[in-house]
This record gives C-alpha cells, sequence and structure tokens, in this order.
C-alpha cells in the first residue's frame, strides 16, 4: 500500500530535478501524477519533450502519469493542468508549485527581461496554477488537498546577484501564508519548501568556484533528498500542518521562523514618537532581533538522529 494511494498529483517543472525526484517519489507511492515541464534552459529559453520522458519513466515502472509542456506563466498554462488532471485521472488533489528558472545578474545588470522573466515563472507561476486549483477544489468540495510551494534561502535570508529571483521567492512565501488562510475552512493545507540540492541550478555555482561536483556529492545531496519531505507533506497524515516554511537539504529537515514581532515599545496615549526617541530605542529594537536571530542559530543546529 502506497502512502498516497487514490490521490491526483500535479507537479510542475518534474522533467529534471527536484520536481522529477517528486514526481517519481509520488507515483511509486501511489499518487497518479500529471507531470509538468517546458523542458527549456536553466534561463528559461527554449523547450523540449522531457516531461513525457519523466511520464513515460513512471508507467514502466508500474505507476499512472500524464505529460503536460505548457508554461505556468501563463493563465492559460496553469489552467491547463487541472485540465490535464481531470481529463486523464478524474480530479486532482495535489499542486507542486516547483517549476522555476534563474536570471542572475546584480541590480546594476538587470535588464526588465531579466526581471519579468523571473518573477513570471515563479511569483506568477504559483499564481497560475494555484487559482484554478483553489476554484476547483471550492466547487467540488474535494477535501485533504495539498498545494506545496517553493521558495529559496535567496529570498529569505537574501543573495547576491539574484533581486529577481529573491524576490519573487519571499513573494512565494507571503503568498502561501496568504493562501494556507484562505483555503483553511475548504482542508487544503498549503506549505512552503526551501530546498537546497544539486541540480543544474546550482552545480554551475560549484563549477564557478572551481568545486568538482562528485557521484558522492549528488548522492548526499541530490534533489533525491528533497522528494521525501514534499511527499510526506502530501500524505493524510499532515493534515493538520499547514502555513510552514520547511527547509531540506542534504539528508536534513528543518523549520523555518516567520515573521513576527520580536520587541516593541509604546508612547504612552498612543503619542507620537520623536526622532530623538528614536535615537535611543531603535538600537534597543535592533539589539533584541540580534538576540533572535542568536538564539535561532544556537537551536537550528542539526540534532543527529539514528
Ligand atoms: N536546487 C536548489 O538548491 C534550489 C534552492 C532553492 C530553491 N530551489 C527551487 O526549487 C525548484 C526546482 O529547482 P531545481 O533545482 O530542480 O531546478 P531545475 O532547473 O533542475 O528544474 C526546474 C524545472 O522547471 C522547468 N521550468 C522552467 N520554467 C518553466 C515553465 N515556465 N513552465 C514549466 N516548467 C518550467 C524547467 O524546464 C526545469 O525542468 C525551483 O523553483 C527552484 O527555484 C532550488
Amino acid at each position: 500500500m502506497g502512502r498516497l494511494d487514490g490521490k491526483i498529483a500535479v507537479v510542475t517543472g518534474a522533467g529534471r530535478g527536484i520536481g522529477r525526484e517528486i514526481a517519481l517519489l509520488m507515483a511509486s507511492e501511489g499518487a497518479k501524477v500529471v507531470v509538468n515541464d517546458l523542458g527549456g534552459a536553466t534561463d528559461g529559453t527554449g523547450g523540449g519533450t522531457i516531461a513525457q520522458e519523466v511520464a513515460d519513466e513512471i508507467v514502466a515502472a508500474g505507476g499512472e502519469a500524464a505529460a503536460n509542456t505548457q508554461s505556468v506563466a501563463t493563465v492559460e498554462g496553469g489552467a491547463s493542468l487541472l485540465a490535464t488532471a481531470v481529463e486523464s485521472f478524474g480530479g486532482m488533489d495535489i499542486l507542486v508549485n516547483n517549476a522555476g528558472i534563474l536570471r542572475d545578474k546584480s541590480i546594476f545588470n538587470m535588464e526588465e527581461s531579466d526581471w519579468d522573466a523571473v518573477l513570471a515563472v515563479h511569483l506568477k507561476g504559483h499564481y497560475c496554477c494555484s487559482r484554478p486549483f483553489a476554484k476547483y477544489l471550492r466547487e467540488t468540495g474535494r477535501t485533504g488537498c495539498r498545494i506545496i510551494n517553493f521558495s529559496s534561502v535567496s529570498g529569505l535570508f537574501g543573495n547576491f546577484g539574484q533581486a529577481n529571483y529573491g524576490a519573487a521567492k519571499a513573494g512565494i512565501a507571503g503568498f502561501s501564508r496568504v493562501l494556507s488562510i484562505e483555503l483553511a475552512k475548504y482542508g487544503c493545507t498549503v506549505n512552503t519548501i526551501s530546498p537546497g540540492a544539486l541540480t543544474r541550478m546550482t552545480i554551475p555555482l560549484r563549477d564557478a568556484r572551481g568545486e568538482e561536483t562528485t557521484q558522492q556529492d549528488l548522492d548526499t545531496g541530490g534533489p533525491q533528498h528533497i522528494a521525501p519531505v514534499v511527499a510526506w507533506l502530501c500524505t493524510d497524515e499532515a493534515a493538520g500542518i499547514s502555513n510552514q516554511i520547511i527547509h531540506c537539504a542534504s539528508g536534513l529537515v528543518g523549520i523555518m521562523q516567520q515573521p513576527a514581532i520580536i520587541k516593541s515599545f509604546r508612547k504612552p496615549d498612543q503619542g507620537l514618537w520623536t526622532l530623538d526617541d528614536l535615537d535611543d530605542y531603535m538600537p534597543q529594537l535592533v539589539e533584541a532581533r540580534q538576540a533572535n536571530v542568536d538564539a535561532a542559530q544556537q537551536s537550528s543546529a542539526a540534532v543527529e538522529i539514528a
């Protein structure tokens, strides 16, 4: 018996990398999978038929899959995912918004086209794919549904040369928080993944540093390490878990902080703050934030398990 028996899942960007591993694992756990992928280059240009190859691989292994090669960056493409799932398998229970591209440049060199392309695939892509699914589950009363979104430390912590990607990935974390609130009454959980994996997105960064990527590196840090966490969040056992950001990479699974007010001061009778007041109190706020960061750094040290 599989942990996802009877579920119908759509995984975007599942032709390679993290998405492919998620699609394969979900299918091996009994899900019927729509394998979406445009099949283009890392910068989003071009196309290809890798979605069909992964779907064929699933079917050859005894599973059920259908390919979809539409772009997640358009409203039509997003709607086509639901249509493929309904036409091929009769419904949809799970959406994994994993598709992504990169156009890394510092702000000095980032053209409008680099900004627009990255925001379109990541942030708008999450909207394009999630909206038809959200409307569908509200209209059909389908319960136990799941949305898994893909953020990144690039947006959650910040990373040089990725203003477009970081903005999109931070936006996805905000999008997920709102969606988890809006879909709670329909029994659909919405969680966010912050992954770290050696794929064609990240291996070139190692190449640029002159670091070789060995098979052992791929075994210990490949995209297969992300798939179990995503699949688990889609099981019935994860029904009570929503609005979380889960970080996973290389045998590690952790949970991220969400934005929260750490410390605050109030003037008597809701009085107006003066600039001189702020000279005194702003450093205390910054200090409180640093103490919070230090505490999180201590508690986040990974605990080895058996
Ligand atoms: N690899 C990492 O360490 C890492 C870190 C943080 C976040 N992420 C995120 O994880 C997700 C998967 O990344 P990956 O490392 O597997 O990258 P990848 O390049 O190996 O896979 C991404 C896939 O998305 C597909 N895709 C791109 N644009 C598309 C579109 N418009 N429509 C449909 N498919 C499209 C690509 O063809 C590709 O197969 C991405 O959202 C990425 O931003 C990855």
